[in-house]
C-alpha cells in the first residue's frame, strides 16, 4: 500500500493521487494550505483560489475523508519535523468521500477530553497519533514474537474458548448452554490446560497468542479479557524455559525499539525479592532496599515496639537518602495514610540532621542510635521511615512506600529497563478467607524436587519450580515446571483440600490424560499488553488496547454489558432475580 508519507524531495515534479482526512486547514493570503493525514502521517496539500472547487475546500471540515490529485513540488518553508517536511502537493482536483459532524474532541495528542468521553467515541482517539502508534507497535511485538517462536520450531496452535469451568485462581466468566439447559461453559482464564495436552499430544514446543478472560477487579495493567502469548515446551527444566524467553524478550526490544537487553537475565528467588523489596516483581530502577532493624530493637524500652516485638511482629526500615529536610510534618502524615491503605498501623520517622536522629521514635538508647547510624549507613538530611507488624504487613507496606517515593523523589530514570527473574516461589499462599492453602501459581505446577515430600505434610515450607520475569515492577511474565506424573498432581489437588469427588468432576478429564506418556514440560504466558505497555512506556494497559473496557469492565462505545431480550433468556432456561 503506497501511503501518503512515503513521498519526498525525489518525488518532486510527479503527479499523484492521495486519500486521507484533513487532518488540519490554514488560510494563509487566499491560498488554502491542508494537512492531509493517513495511517503514516501527514503530508500539505495547497488549494488555490482560482481552482473551481476551492470553495468546497474551503469548507472541509477536520477529519472528512478526501481524494485528491496534483502535482509535487519543493517546499519553501521546510518542516524538519514530518518526513514529507520538504514537499507539498498543489491540488488540481478533489474529490470529498464523507463529511465529518463538529468532533467531540480534538484529535491532537495533548488532547485534554475525559478519557470517558474518548473512550466513547473511541474509533476517533484511535486517530491520535500517540495511541495510534501503540497499536502499531503492538502489532510489531506479536510480529516479532512469532518469528522468534516460528524459528525455534514452535508450532501455533488455537484452543477452546468455550471451556469447562474449574476452580482456583479468579473468577471465570460463565456462558449459558442452549443445547444443555442449566448448564454453563467457562471462558478460558488461560488456555494452561490445553497446552498440557498439547504436550501429551507430542507436539513438543506450542504457542499462541491465546486471548484470556478474567472477571477480577481491574488495575491499571489488568483488564478482563487480555492476551496472553502462550508457550509451552516438552523435556525441558527451569533453565530451558528461561533461556528460550530471555531470547524472546532480547530479539523484541531490539526489533521494536532499538534496545540491548544484556543477558542472561539476573535472578532473585522470591524470599530476597520479598525481604530487600516487599514485592515479588520489585522495580529494581532505584535502590532503596528495606532492611529489617528486628535486632537493632531486641531489647527497646519504646513501649509500640516492645509490645510490637511481644507480638511476634518484626521492625522494618527504608531510608530516603538526602531527604530529611523536604518532608515536614503534614507530609510523612500523607505517607503515614499510604502505609494504611496497606494495613500498617502507623509510619514511624527519624531524621538524621547534624548527627543526630530526632523525629517520631522518642527514646532511642544509646545501642539503637548507633545501630541504627551504623547499619542504615546514615548521611546526612537522611530520612528513615519505620513500620512495625507482621511480616507480610510490613513488607507491603514499605514495598509500596519505596515504590511511591521512588517516583516523588525522582529515583526512576524512565529511559530504563530492569529485567529480572523472580524464581522459587512458594507452592501455596495461605488464604485468610478461604482459610486453607491455595496454589500461589496454579495446581499443575512441580514442587521443587526436595518438596514434593512436603506437599501433604509442611505445605508453609513447600516451594515450587515457577518464574516470573519482571520489568520495571511488572510482572511481564510468568511459568513454571508442570506435573508430569499423575501420583503427584493427585497429591497437589489433595493438599489443596479438594475432595476425591471435586477433583474427579473437575480435572478427572485431565489427570486421566497424565497416564498415556507424559513427556516433562514446562512453559510461561507474557502479558501481551504488560509488554506492550513497557515497549511504549505508559502505565495505562488501555493505551495498548484498541477498545478496552472501562474499571468497570464496561464498554462505552457499544454499551456492553447490556439486558438481553426476554425471548433470548428463555432460550436459555434463564429466570432473572435482581
Ligand atoms: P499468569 O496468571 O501469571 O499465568 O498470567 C501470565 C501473564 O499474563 C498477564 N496477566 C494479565 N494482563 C492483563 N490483565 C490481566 N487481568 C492479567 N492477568 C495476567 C501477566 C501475567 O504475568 N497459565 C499461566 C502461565 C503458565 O503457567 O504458563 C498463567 O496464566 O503479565
Amino acid at each position: 500500500m503506497i501511503m501518503n508519507t512515503n513521498y519526498n524531495i525525489n518525488n518532486v515534479g510527479e503527479t499523484v493521487t492521495l486519500k486521507g482526512w484533513v487532518s488540519k486547514k490554514r488560510n494563509l493570503g487566499g491560498l488554502l494550505f491542508i494537512d492531509l493525514r493517513d495511517r503514516s502521517g501527514i503530508i500539505q496539500l495547497i488549494v488555490r483560489p482560482e481552482n473551481k472547487f476551492y470553495e468546497q475546500a474551503s469548507s472541509l471540515k477536520n477529519e472528512s475523508t478526501i481524494k485528491v490529485t496534483g502535482e509535487i513540488i519543493k517546499r519553501e518553508s521546510v518542516n524538519k519535523n514530518i518526513p514529507t517536511g520538504e514537499i507539498e502537493v498543489i491540488v488540481n482536483d478533489l474529490e470529498v468521500y464523507s463529511t465529518s459532524l463538529d468532533l467531540p474532541f480534538e484529535i491532537s495528542n495533548d488532547c485534554t477530553a475525559l478519557e470517558d468521553t474518548r473512550l466513547k467515541y473511541r474509533y476517533l482517539d484511535l486517530r491520535r497519533e500517540n495511541l495510534k502508534n501503540n497499536i502499531i507497535t503492538r502489532h510489531k511485538v506479536v510480529t516479532s514474537i512469532r518469528e522468534y517462536l516460528n524459528n525455534n520450531d514452535f508450532i501455533e496452535i488455537e484452543t477452546p474458548i468455550l471451556c469447562k469451568s474449574t476452580p482456583e485462581g479468579a473468577r471465570d466468566f460463565l456462558v449459558p448452554s442452549r443445547v444443555s439447559k442449566g448448564s454453563f461453559y467457562a471462558l478460558p482464564q488461560s488456555p494452561q490446560l490445553f497446552k498440557q495436552l498439547l504436550m501429551v499430544s507430542g507436539f513438543q514446543r506450542y504457542y499462541q497468542v491465546a486471548r484470556c478472560f478474567r472477571d477480577e477487579d481491574l488495575r491499571a495493567d489488568r483488564q478482563p479479557e487480555f492476551t496472553q502469548v502462550d508457550m509451552e515446551l516438552s523435556f525441558v527444566d527451569e533453565e530451558d524455559v528461561m533461556q528460550m524467553v530471555e531470547g524472546l524478550f532480547k530479539k523484541v526490544f531490539k526489533d521494536v525499539i532499538n534496545y540491548d537487553i544484556k543477558l542472561p537475565l539476573m535472578r532473585m528467588k522470591y524470599d530476597d525479592a520479598m525481604e530487600l523489596y516487599g514485592s515479588d516483581k520489585p522495580d529494581l530502577r532505584f535502590d532503596m532496599k528495606i532492611n529489617n532493624i528486628t535486632k537493632i530493637f531486641e531489647n527497646t524500652e519504646i513501649p509500640f515496639l516492645k509490645s510490637s516485638l511481644e507480638n511476634n511482629n518484626i521492625i522494618n526500615c527504608i531510608v530516603a537518602k538526602n531527604v530529611a529536610t523536604n518532608y515536614s510534618r503534614k507530609e510523612i502524615d500523607k505517607l503515614t495514610d499510604f502505609v494504611k491503605t496497606y494495613k500498617a498501623s502507623g509510619l514511624a520517622f527519624l531524621k538524621f540532621i547534624n548527627g543526630e536522629l530526632t523525629g517520631s521514635l522518642k527514646g532511642l538508647n544509646e545501642n539503637e542510635i548507633n545501630g541504627l547510624i551504623n547499619e542504615l549507613k546514615l548521611e546526612e538530611n537522611d530520612l528513615v521511615l519505620i513500620v512495625t507488624a507482621n511480616y507480610n504487613v510490613t513488607k507491603a507496606s514499605l514495598g509500596a512506600l519505596r515504590c511511591k517515593l521512588g517516583r516523588d523523589l525522582n529515583l526512576i530514570d524512565i529511559n530504563d529497563y530492569k529485567f529480572l527473574w523472580v524464581t522459587d516461589f512458594p507452592a501455596f499462599e495461605y488464604s485468610e478467607e478461604e482459610g486453607r492453602f491455595m496454589a500461589t501459581h496454579h495446581p499443575f505446577t512441580m514442587p521443587k524436587d526436595e518438596d514434593v515430600d512436603k506437599l501433604l505434610t509442611d505445605k508453609g515450607n513447600c516451594y515450587s519450580k515457577a518464574y516470573d520475569i519482571v520489568c520495571n515492577g511488572y510482572e511481564a511474565g510468568g511459568g513454571s515446571i508442570r506435573i508430569h506424573d499423575n501420583d503427584i498432581q493427585q497429591k497437589m489437588f489433595e493438599a489443596l483440600e479438594l475432595t476425591e469427588e471435586q477433583i474427579e468432576d473437575k480435572f478427572g478429564w485431565f489427570k486421566d490424560a497424565l497416564k498415556y506418556g507424559t513427556p516433562p514440560h514446562g512453559g510461561l504466558a507474557i502479558g501481551l499488553e504488560r509488554l506492550v505497555m513497557l515497549l511504549v512506556k505508559s502505565n495505562n494497559i488501555r493505551d495498548v488496547i484498541a477498545f478496552p473496557k472501562t474499571a468497570s469492565a464496561s464498554d462505552l462505545m457499544s454499551e456492553a454489558p447490556n439486558i438481553v431480550d426476554e425471548s433470548q433468556l428463555k432460550e436459555l432456561g434463564i429466570k432473572l432475580d435482581i
